[in-house]
């Protein structure tokens, strides 16, 4: 290491490691103010379901125009007609399978024509089984790649390059609290959203590297909550039980996601102290942890391999 980068960059580095986390301590207790968004345009796909379609509603009700894409068209439509009930923003609906490469490009053809270029890509659309290792299939693990991961490539592929264009734009990519811990039963899930928060970290930095400030880059972590995804594992025969968490509501967890993506947060953990559990699992030793986990007991209920599998053998015959 040469003299110069001693005395000048070093003093530097330590200068702005200290100021951003004194302002990150300060900003966990003061919040940013939120910016306005009347006018943006946001597409939020899987906004037919739960969290989707609370985020519909948290959007609109700020004055932003929204692009609402689903596979299904019935519980899209309801959105729609919640949305346009409590605002007078616009709303349009598009059907698509978003696995589907060459849909994802009719689908934003056809956003572009009907909202120009958009101001918000949030690439929300999930889907969980809730299987031991033993009873995933081939066909369970690439629709949870499909849905969960590569979808939002795809969606990107379109959206992104008239951000970057613009140095202007907002991604905020759904991941999970089992895209930073191991949860059981998740394996295919876990795979997908941690795959989901490598692809949000590794896009924060090319962008900053290319001077593209402009347009920011939002992981959302949440832990389990009150949906439709988690109401039907198993066809409703498996609950997720937690000591001490309850399953947070679907409004909540919206709610929080624009504030925190209004606010320049970048990883919006949901309940906030999970952040906490994420930096405990990167300085314990296992044994602390699984004393951690233990003392959490979050687990699926009925939890055995054969008893998902007799659910499975059910599933089949009917
Ligand atoms: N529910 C939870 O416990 C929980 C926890 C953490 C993160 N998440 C994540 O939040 C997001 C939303 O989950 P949710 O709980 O609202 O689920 P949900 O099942 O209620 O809604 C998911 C929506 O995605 C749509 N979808 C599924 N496959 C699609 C496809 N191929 N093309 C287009 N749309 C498709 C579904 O039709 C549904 O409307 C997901 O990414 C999920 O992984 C959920």
């Amino acid at each position: 290491m040469s003299l110069t980068v001693i005395l000048v960059n070093v003093p530097t580095l330590a200068f702005r490691v200290i100021y951003h986390i004194l302002l990150a301590a300060y900003r966990y207790v003061v919040p940013k103010p939120e910016r306005s968004v009347d006018g943006y345009s946001v597409l939020i796909t899987g906004a037919g379901g739960g969290i989707g379609s609370h985020l519909a509603k948290e959007w609109s009700f700020r004055g932003a125009n929204v692009a609402l894409v689903d596979i299904n068209m019935a519980t899209l439509k309801e959105t729609a007609k919640q949305v346009s009930k409590s605002s007078n923003v616009k709303v349009k609906t598009y059907q698509c399978d978003i696995t589907n490469r060459e849909r994802v490009a009719a689908l934003a053809a056809d956003v572009r024509r009907d909202f120009g270029d958009i101001d918000v890509l949030v690439n929300n659309a999930g889907v969980l089984w809730g299987k031991a290792i033993e009873c995933i299939t081939e066909a369970d693990v690439r629709k949870t790649m499909d849905v969960n991961l590569l979808s939002q490539f795809w969606m990107l592929d379109e959206f992104l390059p008239a951000m970057r264009k613009r140095n202007s734009g907002i991604v905020i990519n759904v991941a999970s609290a089992a895209g930073k811990v191991g949860v059981p039963m998740c394996a295919d899930y876990c795979a997908s959203k941690f795959g989901v928060v490598g692809l949000g970290e590794s896009l924060k930095e090319e962008l900053r590297q290319s001077q593209c400030s402009g347009v920011r880059i939002i992981t959302v972590c949440p832990i389990f909550v009150n949906t439709g995804m988690t109401q039907s594992i198993n066809g409703g025969q498996t609950k997720i039980v937690s000591r001490f968490e309850k399953l947070l509501e679907a409004d909540e967890v919206a709610s929080r996601i624009v504030q925190g993506a209004l606010r320049d947060e970048t990883t919006i953990y949901i309940p906030r102290r999970l952040c906490l559990l994420e930096i405990l699992g990167s300085v314990l030793p296992q044994g602390a942890l699984d004393a951690l986990r233990d003392f959490l007991e979050l687990k699926f209920a009925p939890a055995t391999v054969s008893a998902l599998q007799s659910a499975d053998d059910n599933k089949k015959e009917h």
